[in-house]
């Protein structure tokens, strides 16, 4: 059982989960005793590889594979990511692939522009070619998650994500939007993109559920080869692979999205047909236009990790599709394999894996590989097969004729691709078509710009928000709207238009106005976030913060028509919020190019449409919050509004009232907090531990250990008391800690880089030096001496300090049964004030491991 501490489940309830898991536990096999579920390969749709045998190539791998020695094979073989590899070590080990991760940046930047991705694609480049040493010279493969256009480079072009396009239904929009994002890609100088993802997601609880296009595999697969050949090129046309375009990689191979409840990395339990019919419809046609990588999910499929599944990588994959790239692994999911580590997985090769995703793994697997090839563990044949592959995808990519990345025709005008006006048309166009019209009563839209509109809402003005994850950060989160130069805000967008016809508008958060107007139009929607920290319990829009409801309804209340714009990755219960509004729109999470809002939503200035929806659901709209998960054509289907719905100019319709029970209370506990306002949350305590090792639970503002080592105050930081300073007097250690009534898994964001991070204030260290540690049960813990970091950083002053998970495993905790996830141990003289803390990516300070 995994992850309770960032479900919003009630404690109890969480509780009863766990005695549940544990009964299983106890009743079923161990895993890797397991029969494998059984794989009919015959029973599985066939691909064509449509490139034909090329003699000239092949002459040309086999040449490179006989000069090459075992440990330049390994090498080929493992993928490190830059926040953890330098080119040097890429040099020396012959890596054959380099990712930058949703967090890293050239130089450990937090944004980086085309000129420094550059400047790093150059270096690893030089590296991977420099033949000091005798040495074969074998380009690296630099990859990157460009998922929404060029997401992680500073003004580049970011189109709606995937769950938006899927409104449109238009797969040559999707052509044009792969071939946009490869130039902007090239003209970085990196050379693959992880994309598309072809999951099709079941249950809109899952976090990733917006990165995929749709619920319907039909929409999946007509979008597959599109995405394929506009990233890549059409096989076949001197375009395909050419210096415009990258590699693509369908992912995430197979059934990522089908877990059970929607949990990100989870199990699917669906059949080997569901599995063909729903799971698979991406990969046929991903592979018949040419897909240079597939990438494996991190998920199982009937209780089996994807990246020991022979049967599916192999039998299925490269045998019966005929796939003739390469398979590569997500991110250290490897490591997740039973009998794996992430420095070690034989049997992920033995299963078909040609390369392995080891961000910061992968000199211990490069050892390990390397033992385990010279021993015979693996076999020399699937080595060679597996490297044959890759050095496959370099030739056709050209990658050895190529030069510098800088020296490529994009990356010299790297200035003109990167957020080119043509791109951010096609942008603005894929945000016209991929707004869904859920309600529009007495034909309030469109509105006449000559009028005076408010335009109010958090999301309103707000770039962040329209982007959603996998935006600049991995989370796509901690960011305002400097970081997107050349992007245009919703709320901008309708001033442009509003003004160049003659009217005014007028911006305000919190929907107060200076002039009555004329209809107003409320921006909101859900908080970005990327993979598992966007899993729900259930579908209701953030429970227990009605704020933007309370807005919707008191604009109306003020007879003001209102016009509600819904920024979301995916359906969420809002039947409150529809019933609130006289027009409501869904914006998904739309991009840089915000003004497409104002395209559809406005008159011109003449008074004539310019443009009409034609957005309708690719994703079912839920009846209830918890409601079961709703899929077009599944038995019992009764949605709110079904797969395909979507009014238009054209198409008017009244929308009656929509019933306002939500299925379940709407009160949240949340996630991944542990401490807030300076109050433990719900099934945490706090306690005051003494130099006589007695735990004192201390639930007032106030409070001591029994022997008065360690006292604790009330103290203001925003507000009244929301923070508690904590005093040390005794000649030996005492602590401050959050004990946890259940044990928590925080295995999956370790793995994730996520952080623990505290808002404190430090008045006064202790020579005795202080320690953070998370702990697991008698004897099990994870403790960081971080005195001589923290002497370094500001007194008297609030800010967030971040220390990585994996410090603390590293250190000795069990990340997946912590009961302590926060202890602040230090002595005599020590006085700090804590008001905050939680898990998050963003912090003011970040820590490094300490050595201890
Ligand atoms: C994600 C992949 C992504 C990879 C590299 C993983 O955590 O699941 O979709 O391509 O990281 O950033
Ligand atoms: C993501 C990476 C990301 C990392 C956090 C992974 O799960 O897929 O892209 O950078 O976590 O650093």
């Amino acid at each position: 059982m995994s992850s309770l501490a960032r479900t919003a489940l009630p404690q109890r309830l969480a509780v009863a989960v766990v005695v549940m898991a544990c009964t299983l536990a106890a009743a079923a096999p161990a895993r890797a005793g397991d029969a494998a579920p059984t794989v009919h390969p015959e029973l599985w749709p066939q691909a064509r590889w449509p490139l034909p045998p090329d003699p000239a190539l092949e002459a040309r791998v086999e040449a490179l594979l006989t000069r090459m020695t075992l440990e330049e094979k390994v090498g080929q073989t493992i993928q490190a990511d830059i926040g953890s590899v330098t080119p040097e070590d890429v040099r020396r080990y012959r890596l054959g692939s380099i990712l930058a991760g949703g967090n890293s940046k050239p130089g450990g930047r937090r944004t980086a522009t085309p000129a420094q991705w550059q400047a790093a694609a150059d270096a690893f480049h030089a590296a991977s070619i420099d033949t000091r040493g005798g040495h074969l010279a074998v380009p690296v493969l630099f990859g990157v998650d460009a998922v929404h256009g060029d997401n992680s480079t500073l003004g580049a072009t970011l189109f709606p994500q995937n769950s938006a396009l899927g409104a449109t239904r238009d797969p040559d929009l999707i052509r044009a939007i792969g071939a946009a994002t490869a130039q902007e890609v090239r003209a970085t100088g990196l050379n693959w993109s992880f994309a598309p993802t072809l999951a099709v997601p079941q249950d809109d609880r899952w976090g990733r559920a917006y990165e995929g296009y749709s619920e319907d595999p039909r929409i999946v697969a007509d979008y597959a080869s599109a995405m394929v050949e506009g990233l890549q090129g059409r096989v076949g046309s001197s375009a395909f692979l050419d210096r415009s375009h990258v590699i693509a990689s369908a992912k995430h191979f197979l059934g990522d999205g089908g877990t059970r409840d929607g949990k990100d990395q989870g199990d699917n339990p669906d059949s080997e047909q569901a599995l063909i019919r729903i799971h698979a419809a991406g990969y046929p046609p991903a592979i018949d236009a040419g897909a240079q990588t597939v990438m494996v999910s991190f998920s199982s499929w009937q209780g089996r990790k994807m990246s020991g599944n022979r049967a599916l990588l192999t039998d299925v994959l490269k045998q019966r599709m005929q796939f003739g790239g390469f398979v590569v692994s997500d991110w250290n999911a490897h490591g997740q394999v039973p009998g794996c580590s992430n420095e070690d997985c034989p049997a992920a090769y033995h299963a078909g894996m040609d390369m392995l995703m080891a961000p910061d793994s992968w000199r211990g697997l490069y050892e390990h590989t390397l033992a385990e090839v010279k021993a015979g563990t693996i076999a020399p044949a699937r080595l060679d097969d597996a490297v044959r592959r890759i050095l496959r995808v370099k030739l056709r990519l050209r990658l050895f004729e190529q030069g510098p990345p800088s020296s490529l025709p994009l990356a010299q005008r790297a200035g003109e691709i990167v957020g080119s006006p043509a791109h951010r048309a096609l942008a603005r166009r894929a945000v016209r078509e991929s707004l869904v019209l859920l309600k529009n009563n007495h034909g309030l839209l469109p509105l006449d710009p000559r009028k005076h509109l408010l335009v109010t809402g958090d999301s309103a003005d707000n770039i962040s928000r329209q982007n959603g994850g996998w935006t600049l950060t991995w989370q796509g989160t901690g960011l305002s709207n400097a970081d997107f130069p050349g992007a245009t805000s919703i709320w901008e967008g309708v001033r442009r238009q509003v003004e160049a016809a003659g009217g005014s508008a007028e911006l305000s958060a919190d929907g107060r106005f200076t002039h009555r107007p004329d209809a107003a139009i409320v921006v909101f929607g859900e908080d970005p976030y990327a993979e598992f920290q966007g899993d729900l319990p259930n579908l209701a829009f953030h429970p227990g913060d009605d704020h933007e409801l309370a807005l919707l309804r008191k604009l109306h209340a003020q007879g003001i028509p209102v016009v509600a714009v819904f920024l979301t990755g995916r359906p969420l219960w809002v039947n409150r919020e529809i019933n609130a509004a006289d027009a409501f729109v869904v914006g998904w999470l739309p991009g840089s190019e915000g003004e497409g809002v104002a395209d559809v939503l406005l008159r011109t200035a003449t008074g004539a449409v310019a443009h009409d929806f034609r957005g309708t659901l690719a994703y079912s709209w839920p009846r209830s919050a918890v409601q079961p998960p709703q899929n077009v054509g599944q038995p019992g289907y009764d949605p709110q509004f079904a797969f395909g719905y979507g009014l238009s100019y054209a198409r008017p319709a009244e929308l009656d009232r929509l019933p306002e029970d939500p299925g379940m209370p709407l009160t949240g506990a949340r996630a991944g907090v542990y401490l807030d306002r300076g109050k433990a949350e719900p099934g945490l305590s706090m306690q005051l531990v003494g130099v006589d090792g007695a735990a004192t639970t201390v639930s007032a503002n106030a409070g001591a250990s029994t022997d008065g080592s360690v006292r604790m105050r009330g103290l203001d930081y925003q507000a009244q008391e929301d923070a508690r300073s904590v005093a040390w007097t005794g000649q030996s250690t005492g602590a401050l800690r959050l004990h946890a009534d259940a044990p928590m898994d925080l295995d999956r964001e370790t793995n994730g880089d996520v952080l623990l991070i505290t808002t404190l204030r430090i008045d006064a260290l202790s020579p005795a030096g202080s320690r953070i540690a998370m702990a697991c049960g008698e004897g099990c813990r994870g403790e960081l001496a971080i005195g001589s970091q923290l002497a370094r950083l500001p007194r008297q002053t609030w800010q967030r300090l971040g220390v990585p998970l994996k410090c603390f495993r590293a250190a000795g905790a069990d990340m997946r049964r912590l009961d302590t996830p926060f202890a602040w141990t230090s002595g005599a003289g020590e006085r700090v004030a804590f008001a905050r803390v939680a898990l998050g990516t963003v912090a003011d300070h970040l820590l490094s491991c300490p050595s201890n």
